[in-house]
């Protein structure tokens, strides 16, 4: 046989390889599986995909298959088809730039391969994830270090549409409010936009931790005057900053660890701000949302839990753990704080809904709020600790018992 002879029965061959496998992985797999990808994190992290008439998860996820997955783009929190073959030397000899292929043998094989489709020790096209216990929680550039996705058994359930949503630190004062307001993720004016106004020093990521220290926007720009007087542009939607700062001179520390306590599907979120400098002195209370957590439209049922019975009860009491969970019961988040902590009011759990004129738009709302007269000017951080739970509904009353149980009031 002439080498071209062999050539040419090679590539033969070659291409009925080919077709034969995409032909078995085309009947067998959904390259729109909530394992690879999700409406709501796709939808939020690329803001644009959201149009007058591209606004259902059913056409978001109809541009995932037609334009997201040939882009490389990433599909949900916990997969990112450019690095599940960044990561893995053999499948970058395999697929090269074909995230099609890519996605294809991730369905089919990481189970019984135990492959990853993301990492969790360094960050990988502006995203941070660390995992434990099934546990993905990521964070990214856009949010600056917040918490922009959390994803358990494939679904999302975070919200990130703009920069006020999210898992994040935020404070204020009751004076002030929104005026002098610094927030983790960004400012009023980053919006939709891939950018934001918080300068992150560093994001870290190591396995089931994830910790971060930035210099959060104000959600309004302010002109401090005088040291007392704070003016913002309330009236407009993004002022142009004439003199206006848009970033808080002081950071936010945060450390996020999976797993804690010997509890699989809890996780402590460390929250620790930064007060001082022109921090407005004639207010009445410092008010530290640690953190504020905004949710996917399916997470519409509010319970509270009730540590005498173990059981969620309808929402009723802004003193008691909170839960957010999904009609069904299959998916829930709770959250607990314990109470000896450096505050001069007793923490709440408040809750509110917010319909947007689309699924990503919309979303639930739940802070956890402490409480603080502030003392003098001097620089000073206050730190403080809760706690979630993440799994259907019975697996977070159970969670939470055994949290309270760990760590009592
Ligand atoms: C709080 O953050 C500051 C940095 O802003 C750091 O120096 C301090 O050690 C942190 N405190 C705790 C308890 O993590």
């Amino acid at each position: 046989m002439t080498i071209l002879k062999l050539m040419r029965c090679m590539q033969v061959f070659g291409i009925w390889i080919v077709l034969y496998m995409s032909e078995t992985h085309s009947v067998t797999v959904d390259l729109a599986s909530p394992e690879v990808f999700d409406p709501v994190f796709y939808s939020n992290y690329y803001h644009q995909v959201i149009t007058h008439s591209v606004n259902s998860p059913e056409a978001v996820k109809q541009h995932w298959l037609t334009h997201g997955i040939d882009a490389g783009w990433q599909g949900s929190g916990q997969f990112h088809s450019k690095e599940y073959i960044a990561r893995y030397p053999d499948l970058q000899k395999a697929f090269g730039n074909n995230y099609r292929a890519a996605i294809q043998h991730y369905l089919t094989f990481h189970t019984s391969e135990h492959r990853l489709g993301l990492s969790t020790s360094h960050h990988f096209g502006g995203r941070w994830t660390a995992l434990n216990h099934g546990i993905y929680i990521g964070s990214s550039t856009r949010t600056g270090g917040a918490v922009d996705s959390l994803t358990w058994n494939n679904k999302e359930f975070i919200n990130s549409r703009d920069h006020g949503r999210q898992m994040q630190m935020a404070c204020n004062t009751n004076k002030y409010t929104e005026c002098y307001n610094p927030t983790e993720a960004g400012g009023l004016c980053d919006h939709t936009l891939s950018t934001t106004h918080t300068h992150i020093d560093w994001v870290h990521v190591h396995g089931n931790v994830i910790e971060s220290l930035v210099y959060p926007a104000f959600w309004k720009p302010v002109k401090p005057s005088s040291g007392t007087q704070h003016d913002c542009h309330y009236g407009q939607w993004c002022p142009a900053h004439q003199g206006y700062h848009t970033t808080y001179d002081y950071p936010f520390h945060k450390k996020i660890t999976i797993g804690t306590h010997g509890i699989n599907n809890c996780f402590e979120f460390v929250s620790n701000f930064t007060i001082g400098g022109n921090w407005p002195q004639d207010d009445l209370l410092i008010q530290m949302e640690a953190p504020a957590v905004y949710m996917t439209y399916e997470f519409t049922k509010q319970f509270t839990f009730n540590p005498a019975t173990r059981l969620a009860e309808n929402y009723h009491n802004k003193h008691l753990p909170f839960i957010l969970s999904t009609p069904d019961h299959n998916y829930a988040l709770g959250a607990y704080t314990p109470q000896r902590q450096d505050t001069d009011i007793h923490e709440n759990y408040d809750s509110h809904l917010f319909k947007g004129s689309n699924f990503a738009g919309t979303t639930s709302k739940f802070n956890i709020v402490f409480y603080k007269r502030p003392h003098g000017t001097g620089v000073r951080q206050y730190v403080y600790r809760t706690y979630f739970c993440v799994g259907t509904l019975n697996d977070v009353t159970s969670c939470l018992h055994k949290i309270m149980t760990a760590v009592p009031k």
